[in-house]
């Protein structure tokens, strides 16, 4: 299968890139950027063993080389480029947000314009494990995003055990989920040895997990979410905390939310006392949850470890070209955390 990254210079395409130089069924023949293009991809990143050269986005080059499109460009960059492609009849994964969010109006108020909304409704939530049989079908899967991943995982289970009126969750993320791109808040001494909330209830993903777990509920879910930056390159820590409707025990918890997730390959529940920890998924497409009920004040705490870059973005893609392509859907992901 071939298959092209646009923005393939960017920490998740430099992902996507990494990971499927290793799938079987993957050949990468084109790759954009328009900063290097023109430069061999080895020049850049002598680690690859791929001789292809970067080249600026040229739909006929895109379309004539690859099967499967991985758009891994900024949110309002990728809806100018998927209409083109698409009327070349290519199959896309988009990492941005741009087809994320199903209502219009709510994408406009939290990212700007929205210049491709035909499309909206076309795009399927790349989430395999609730979407699984829509994405294998899908020509457009909007890829979800590195929060709601973590956040709609931990919680989804449970939804029916939970009051919707207070969810909060708190979650941390490594550095690269900023993006590659120079700025003030991500240089090393601005991040290194500290830590600190953005964006507080205020964040864009607020939406896409309102959204994704509202459907799942069959009602309106408002959620409670403050972001951390934390000094990590990769990796994200999600907790989320409600107050359960009825009575319910930490050993009832985990068997509500390994029976949901039974038969997952990259979702794990860990029996409790076990905690998730970034470092045992890093590099990964493992999604590792923990539950915990604190009986004292009857309220549930659910926890995901991620790495931003793997089920938070560029495996979780490759997850769904998996199953776009009929692939069993853990081809060329099964490798171990870099722990150390
Ligand atoms: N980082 C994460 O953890 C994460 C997680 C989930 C989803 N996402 C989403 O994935 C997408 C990519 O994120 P990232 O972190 O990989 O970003 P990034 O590191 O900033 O990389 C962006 C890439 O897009 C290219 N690009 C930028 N502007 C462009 C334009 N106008 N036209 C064509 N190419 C352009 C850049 O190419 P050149 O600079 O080489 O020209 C670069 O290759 C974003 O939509 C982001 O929200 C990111």
């Amino acid at each position: 299968m071939k298959v092209a990254i646009l923005g393939a210079t960017g920490y998740t395409g430099l992902e996507l890139l990494r990971v499927l130089s290793n799938h079987p069924n993957a050949q990468i023949t084109v790759a954009t950027s328009q900063r290097y293009a023109g430069k061999k991809l080895v020049d850049l990143f002598p680690f690859f063993k791929n001789e292809l050269a970067l080249t600026p986005l040229d739909y006929d080059l895109i379309a004539n080389n690859a099967d499967i499109i991985f758009t891994a460009l900024p949110q309002q960059v990728s809806m100018e480029i998927i209409p083109e492609l698409l009327r070349h009849k290519k199959r896309i994964i988009d990492l941005s947000a741009d087809f994320r969010l199903k209502r219009p109006e709510v994408y406009e108020a939290w990212y700007g314009p929205h210049k491709a909304k035909e499309l909206i409704d076309e795009a399927v939530y790349g989430l395999p494990e609730i979407y699984r049989e829509h994405i294998k079908n899908a020509y457009l899967v909007a890829n979800p995003g590195c929060y709601p991943t973590g956040v709609i995982l931990a919680l989804a289970p449970l939804l029916k055990y939970i009051r919707e009126d207070s969810i909060v969750v708190d979650a941390k993320s490594g550095v690269s989920g900023a993006g590659r791109g120079l700025k003030l808040s991500s240089l090393f001494c601005e991040v290194n040895e500290g830590m600190q909330a953005y964006k507080v209830a205020a964040h864009r993903h607020i939406p896409e997990m309102e959204q994704e777990l509202s459907k799942l509920a069959g009602k309106d879910i408002r959620i409670t979410f403050v972001p951390h930056l934390i000094p990590i390159s990769r990796g994200m820590f999600v907790t989320a905390y409600a107050p359960l409707k009825g009575k319910l025990d930490s050993k009832q918890a985990y068997q509500i939310m390994s029976e949901y997730y039974q038969g997952e390959s990259f979702v794990k529940v860990l029996l409790p006392p076990q905690i998730p920890q970034t470092l045992h998924v890093r590099g990964t497409n493992e999604c590792h949850l923990g539950v915990k009920v604190d009986e004292r004040t009857n309220h549930i705490i659910a926890m995901a470890a991620i790495d931003n870059l793997g089920k938070g973005a560029s495996t979780q893609a490759i997850q769904s070209m998996n199953l776009m392509a009929r692939l069993p859907e853990a081809t060329g992901l099964e490798h171990l955390p870099l722990f150390l």
